[in-house]
């Protein structure tokens, strides 16, 4: 049994004990809450971080869905924010995962801690987290920290997905999950861990057009495609664009290089270890890397199904996966 039982101990315990709960497909508890299910083990430091995080203006929040290219964000980020301190050969990713140099709100920080002290951390400080937009703590609505998000296409989420938990084997029926059919029905009604999946992109999807200087937007597949003008992208956004000579010096190229699938992959750092306090292995992070891998899985009527979803959940907005 491995879940671990970081059930609120407080007040949380009994607003827990008011809401709506379900088994997820791998037997993890999972709770609804203001139209979003979340893990029961994330509910306490997901509302500690929500109330505690005192955003500073310099910061960067990177947010995503969970296998949606979160590892790859946290990587690039780090490395443009901090390619005047570091240079690629001395880069802390060559040592130490992604997680490690970029942590979760929920997963990391607040995960033990009501309120812990984030203030000597060396600006810009760069968090990460699952949070659905509304979620977030108050101050990163307010002050000038930016947001951003990456989406990817759901059938390949809930792929890697899939086979994340499976591996880490988290929950208690990790050993007798739920067959695919049944895990991918529960998916399409939005019963799993930071779902509906489409109310979590529709929420920053919104709050990008609205505002599309404090929140950007990009997709694990135009990544893939063209990973320079999205490198260059991330980084005027961040508010450090790279220069005529630090582009002639390549070193687009090299943040991209270091920040690759294969790259990451296969460093000795991400081949052994855990990350999110013990939780998974460093190296589930880095699965396929691929765009489309849900053919190999997923049949064309549930890709239909996801497809119509999506049709009518985002239908006006100009969303498209
Ligand atoms: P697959 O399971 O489809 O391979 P997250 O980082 O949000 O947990 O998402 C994990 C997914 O991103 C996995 O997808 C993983 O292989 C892929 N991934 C991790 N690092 C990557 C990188 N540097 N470039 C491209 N994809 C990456």
């Amino acid at each position: 049994d491995h879940e671990v039982d970081n059930s609120p101990k407080d007040e949380f315990q009994e607003l827990l004990q008011t809401l709506e709960q379900h088994m997820s497909w791998d037997g993890q508890r999972l709770v609804k809450y203001k139209g979003f299910w979340f893990l029961v083990m994330i509910f306490r430091p997901m509302l500690f971080a929500r109330k505690n995080f005192k955003a500073k203006d310099t910061d960067v929040i990177i947010s995503t869905m969970s296998k949606s290219g979160t590892t790859w964000l946290k990587a690039l980020t780090f490395s443009i924010a901090n390619r005047d301190r570091f240079t690629i050969d001395q880069s802390p990713l060559l040592a130490c995962n992604p997680h490690t140099v970029v942590p979760f709100l929920e997963y990391n920080l607040y995960w033990e801690q009501e309120n812990p002290d984030l203030e000597d951390i060396p600006c810009p400080r760069i968090f990460a987290t699952h949070m659905p937009f509304d979620f977030l703590p108050d101050s990163v609505h307010e002050n000038g920290s930016r947001i951003i998000y990456i989406g990817r296409n759901p059938l390949d989420q809930f792929v890697s997905q899939r086979h994340f938990l499976l591996e880490n084997k988290i929950g208690k029926e990790a050993d007798h999950p739920l067959g695919v059919d049944e895990a991918f029905d529960m998916f399409c009604r939005g019963i799993h861990s930071w779902g509906p999946f489409w109310e979590h992109m529709h929420g920053y999807w919104n709050a990008h057009s609205e505002n599309p200087r404090k929140v950007l937007f990009l997709k694990y597949e135009d990544l893939k495609e063209d990973i320079t003008s999205q490198v260059k992208k991330i980084a005027e956004f961040m508010g450090f664009p790279f220069s005529l000579e630090e582009a002639k010096q390549g070193l687009i190229d090299q943040i991209s290089g270091l920040c690759s699938f294969e790259s990451l992959r296969n460093l000795a750092a991400n081949k052994t270890g855990n990350n999110l306090n013990g939780l998974v292995k460093n190296s589930s992070f880095f699965r396929k890397g691929k765009v489309g891998d849900w053919t190999n899985y997923l049949t064309p009527a549930m890709a239909e199904r996801v497809r119509k979803l999506m049709e009518s959940k985002f239908e006006g907005s100009g969303l498209i996966f």
